[in-house]
């Protein structure tokens, strides 16, 4: 029997330009397997990545996929390299389900998670994310999703000195790392995990590589500091994003170790016009979609276009993520 599958629409998808937001497919077949729906991705794969980079995230829903190994088969199907979360700078604490797919965050549920574009905050970033709901909160814990490209024509035109300075001068982010992951913490992951290595020695040379700086607490934690990076990529002509880790670094970048008001500043060093971030946190919120979670679900997320959060829960709640595509990128101003 052949595969039912067709776009469905959701009450709060939004419209922006030609295009919706997120993007959504449906199953309709009941009686649908693994292997048709891997069949189906592999041949339609091309077409599928391409409506995620035309509508920033695409949703599959109804799909037969239950469990971790599910939905690395489901990833499998779209060919794209495998980036692994222990080759990866990103600062949060995640288990490995299978090689390609870990758990989002082992945050606690009351820990919100700000808006971010995966991996902004480092030289290393994966294009694409892949997530998927193996078990639904009972409460609260959707996935909010914004286009961050809509957002910066709409910052840009408010705030035209602060989209300036983003575009021309860049940003740095500083953050401490612990001795030992901290699973309390949003980005409690340790320096030793991070960066691969076992002493500060060899920490210390891979940062050098990285171009990070750096400085040796006395309670053995790490802080960093990452070379200039880009606050705003242009994807395409004319199609500008706020390509960063703004929003969470400047709000929300706090644990026993770190304070968000050093976090991040402006490539020359000089502070973020605070009243300008605020605009930006408040037009990320007019601008979102909150993923509601069903079991089984699956998103494409291009991550080059849109920023992702986790918003708190009640429950048990699992959901799982993988990256694919690493890319690497340096600051070179726009202006
Ligand atoms: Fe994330």
């Amino acid at each position: 029997m052949s595969l039912q599958i067709a776009p469905l629409s959701l009450p709060a998808q939004q419209e922006h330009g030609e295009t919706v937001f997120p993007y959504v497919i449906g199953c309709q077949s009941t009686d649908a397997t693994l292997e048709e729906v891997t069949d189906w991705l592999s041949s339609e794969r091309e077409g599928l990545l391409d409506l995620a980079h035309q509508h920033g995230a695409v949703l599959f829903r109804g799909f037969p996929l239950v469990q971790a190994e599910d939905f690395d088969a489901f990833i499998a199907a779209f060919g794209l390299p495998n980036f692994p979360y222990k080759e990866s700078l990103s600062n949060a604490v995640r288990v490995n389900r299978t090689e390609r797919v870990f758990s989002a965050n082992e945050a606690p549920p009351d820990v919100h998670i700000l808006f971010h574009h995966e991996m902004a905050q480092t030289p290393m970033f994966p294009t694409t994310l892949f997530f998927f709901c193996e078990i639904a909160p009972a409460e609260g814990g959707a996935t909010p999703i914004c286009r961050s490209d809509v957002l910066y024509e709409r910052l840009s035109q408010e705030c035209p000195e602060f989209a300036h300075n983003c575009e021309t001068k860049g940003l740095k982010y500083s953050n401490v790392m612990p001795d030992a992951d901290d699973a309390q913490s949003g980005m409690g992951r340790s320096w030793k995990s991070t960066l691969r290595v076992e002493t500060r020695q060899e920490a210390e040379a891979r940062l050098l590589e990285l171009g990070y700086s750096w400085k040796w607490n006395e309670d053995g934690s790490l802080r960093a500091t990452t070379p200039v990076l880009p606050c705003v990529r242009e994807v395409s002509p004319g199609r500008k994003v706020f390509f960063n880790q703004l929003i969470a670094a400047f709000c929300g970048w706090k644990d026993a170790r770190n304070d968000p008001a050093d976090a991040i500043r402006h490539g020359d060093d000089s502070r973020l016009d605070r009243d300008a971030v605020m605009r930006a946190v408040e037009l990320a919120d007019e601008l979102t979609f909150d993923v509601e979670w069903h079991a089984g679900d699956a998103v494409l997320v291009d991550n080059t276009l849109i920023m992702h959060g986790r918003k708190p829960f009640k429950g048990t709640r699992k959901v799982l993520a993988s990256l694919a595509d690493k890319q690497t990128h340096s600051f070179e101003s726009m202006a």
